[in-house]
């Protein structure tokens, strides 16, 4: 079942499950559209725990569909801490997709959050910029987010200044202190509207009052105190959520 909001499309699947499936199932199609048309393609992976689900599918079943050889991988945020750290994305990643996918080693770019917000920030900001510089019309062809209990998205946090990320691709961010690490680094706003598919993922009745709330505030073209209603991209964002976290 699907509804249209301003600048987004809200799918609601029966469970996490089938949000797995069909995500996975966007994402092989836009994959290999793209590679189809221009010999690579761009996914940027979430972080958190709702994205293991797809990342396992896409290892297991779609291997051979994907042309994982031609992926640029980006992540579209990284805890300020080592790659095999317990609370590291890219851990979470290698676990449940990279160990199971031949994409080089040169097209996985991790964020080096072991070097600290600034100088990973400012790295990575360089990283995302000649990715876009070397892919067609400039864009990141799917990126995957999800959206906590307090509306951030990414790292983007509930009380960013905003103005501060203009004209960058990769920002340091500091997450909330009941966090499980405080020093981050984040993809921009400005970043994630280059992207040509945008994919939200939200599961689980923890997660339905804040759906609500940031559907509305994206209907009503953003609130900055709810950063995963200000991401937008040209095609619209799609959200992909189980009944137990909306009552659309
Ligand atoms: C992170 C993620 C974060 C995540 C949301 C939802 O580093 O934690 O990038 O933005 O997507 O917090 O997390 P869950 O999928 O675990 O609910």
């Amino acid at each position: 079942m699907s509804q249209s909001g301003a600048n987004f499309v809200v799918t609601v699947c029966g469970d996490a499950a089938e949000v797995a499936r069909d995500a996975a199932s966007r994402i092989t199609q836009t994959t290999r559209t793209r590679d189809d048309r221009c010999g690579r393609f761009t996914l940027v992976l979430a972080g958190g725990s709702t994205p293991k689900a797809v990342y396992r599918l896409l290892a297991d079943e779609a291997v051979g569909k994907i042309p994982w050889e031609h992926a640029h991988l980006l992540f579209g945020d990284e805890r300020c801490v080592g790659p095999e750290h317990a609370d590291s994305n890219y851990r979470m990643a290698r676990e449940t997709l990279l160990d199971c996918v031949p994409v080089p080693a040169s097209q996985i770019h991790r964020i080096r959050g072991e070097d600290g917000p600034a100088a990973a920030a400012s790295a990575y900001n360089r990283v995302v910029s000649e990715v876009l510089d070397a892919s067609e019309d400039r864009v990141l062809d799917v990126v995957l987010l999800g959206v906590g209990a307090d509306g951030h998205t990414a790292s983007l946090f509930p009380g960013r200044d905003f103005s501060a990320d203009a004209g960058l691709m990769a920002a340091p961010a500091i997450a909330p202190p009941a966090s499980p690490v405080k020093d981050r680094v984040t993809l921009t706003l400005d970043c994630l509207g280059r992207a040509q598919r945008v994919m939200f993922l939200v599961t689980g009745a923890d997660k339905r009052e804040m759906l609500a709330r940031v559907l509305a505030a994206a209907e009503r073209g953003g609130d900055p105190a709810l950063p995963a209603s200000m991401v937008r991209c040209e095609r619209g964002v799609e959200w992909i959520v189980d009944m137990a976290a909306t009552d659309r």
